[in-house]
């Protein structure tokens, strides 16, 4: 009799023990990073149409949202605001008695443990919408620099653990690092968005955060999709400017890029599962055509296993859940 000679893969798929014993990627809620909307006012609890689950929370009902992350064992929120002041140039943003600025003051009081991350941006602040200063049109990209240094140092003055800008422009790593190191804030780590594309995934967030801009796109900040090696330029230049932390954002349709920046920089790379990727689960979800939870444990599982080291995502409460059932 013949012996077959080929390979028995089957076999280390048989139980649920073997399968767990030579499991590759591994989802922990030490991985996760929860994304809370603060806005001004009293009682409020608004869910976001397109977002169901995520609400913006004012300040008086946010320790109870805060303190359940916190029993959840989630280690780190990012905070974004919701402000009822918009101008120009974004001044609610780096004023002290901003909206981002008083959360973290207030997370900071009742929860010194639990990691706090700003997001450093002007777009949820400016009235035109865009993440930078506008001059005939345009997105002015040093004037910028300068506010987005601004409000950094206001919120590590606020309390906040990590600083994460988000807005594109070039040389903002070094100018907040910069800034941060001048105001005596040299053991903040910064979490740089540094490979962001111009996305349509981004659509619901912006309902979330009211940040749509009023003309144009994001197009001359925000990256080109189909660019690969620019996303390594990007990543290489924020490392030497003094990033800590380099997001990927979107995440599943960049898993590519992610798997790229981890082997290029060799640093703590996190993905952002972000607005439109949630939405998209969600409303399958609702509408009976896929398993939630299977399908988010799957797509977390395919960033972590895409290099990702730290994924964010308004997922994050469900997946510790989740995680404690099995
Ligand atoms: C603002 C910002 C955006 C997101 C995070 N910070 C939106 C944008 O660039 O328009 C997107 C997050 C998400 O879609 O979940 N700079
Ligand atoms: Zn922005």
């Amino acid at each position: 009799m013949s012996e077959l000679h080929f390979s028995r893969h089957r076999r280390l798929r048989g139980t649920a023990s073997i399968r767990s014993m030579v499991r590759e990627t591994h989802l922990h809620k030490e991985d996760l990073i929860y994304p809370i909307f603060v806005t001004e006012g009293e009682q409020v609890r608004q869910e976001v149409p397109s977002m169901p689950g995520v609400f913006q929370l004012s300040l008086d009902l946010l320790d109870e949202e805060v303190n359940e992350v916190v029993d959840l064992g989630i280690p780190a929120i990012i905070v974004f605001g919701v402000p009822n002041d918009k101008d120009d140039v974004g001044t609610s943003a780096y004023c002290d008695h901003g909206i981002v600025q008083k959360a973290i003051r207030q997370i900071k009081e009742v929860h010194s443990e639990l990691t706090v991350i700003a997001d450093t941006c002007l777009c949820q602040f400016t009235d035109h919408g865009h993440c930078g200063v506008i001059e005939e049109g345009k997105v002015l990209n040093d004037p910028t620099l300068e506010l987005l240094a601004k409000t950094a140092v206001s919120q590590a003055k606020a309390g906040a653990d990590i600083i994460a800008p988000s807005n594109m422009m070039d040389g903002f790593v070094a100018a907040i690092r910069h800034g941060l190191d001048e105001a005596g804030y040299h053991d903040i780590p910064i979490m740089s968005y540094a490979v962001k594309y111009a996305s349509s995934y981004y659509g619901p967030f912006r309902d979330a955060a009211h940040s749509s801009p009023k003309f144009g796109d994001r197009k001359t900040y925000q990256m080109d999709p189909a660019n690969r090696l620019e996303a390594l330029r990007e990543a290489e230049s924020d490392m030497n400017e003094g990033a800590d932390f380099l997001i990927v954002k979107p995440a599943l349709s960049y898993l590519d890029i992610i798997r790229e920046v981890k082997d290029f920089s060799g640093a703590p790379v996190v993905a952002y599962n972000v607005s439109g990727e949630y939405s998209m689960i969600k409303a399958a979800a609702q509408n009976g055509w896929i398993d939630e939870k299977s399908v988010v444990l799957e797509t977390l599982t395919s960033m972590k296993r895409a290099g990702a080291d730290l994924i964010l995502t308004y997922f994050a409460k469900d997946v510790v859940r989740w995680l404690n059932e099995k």
